[in-house]
């Protein structure tokens, strides 16, 4: 799940997230569609969503118990506020920050339960 303000990163940080991931596919703002589904290496999935906008949580639900329980499945949420029950109570949040020093660089502060953390080891 990840927050910022609008143009604060989310869905750059979702490009290169699909990119580290081995997807050939452009990730473009999910904006108007909800959300945009990218293949990756070693049969990996990410989801990408995108709840701007959308103030329906019936629908918002729906589109994400689709794929929720999906093996081998990444779900990247911007505006994942909405859907605040329905996400799984054990998972990463990354809030992005702009830096006041360089309008180009973010800080990221991730939050996430023990046995996440070996996602970021490698970035330690
Ligand atoms: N270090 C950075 N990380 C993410 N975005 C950056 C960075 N530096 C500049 N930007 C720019 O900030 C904007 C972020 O937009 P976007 O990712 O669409 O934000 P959001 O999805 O949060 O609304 C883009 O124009 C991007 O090029
Ligand atoms: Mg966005």
């Amino acid at each position: 799940v990840l927050t910022s303000d609008l143009g604060g990163g989310k869905t750059t940080f979702v490009k290169g997230l699909a990119k580290g991931l081995g997807s050939l596919d452009i990730a473009t703002s999910p904006t108007f569609t909800i959300n945009r589904t990218y293949a990756c290496r070693d049969n990996l999935v990410l989801e990408h969503f995108d709840f701007y906008r959308l103030n329906d949580p019936g629908i918002v639900a729906h589109e994400l118990s689709e794929v929720i329980d999906q093996k081998d499945t990444i779900i990247a949420i911007e505006w994942g506020d909405i859907v605040g029950d329905v996400l799984p109570t054990q998972r990463i949040e990354i809030a992005i920050n702009r830096r006041k020093d360089d309008e180009n660089k973010r800080e990221l502060i991730a939050t996430y339960p023990a046995e996440y953390g070996y996602v970021f080891e490698e970035s330690k």
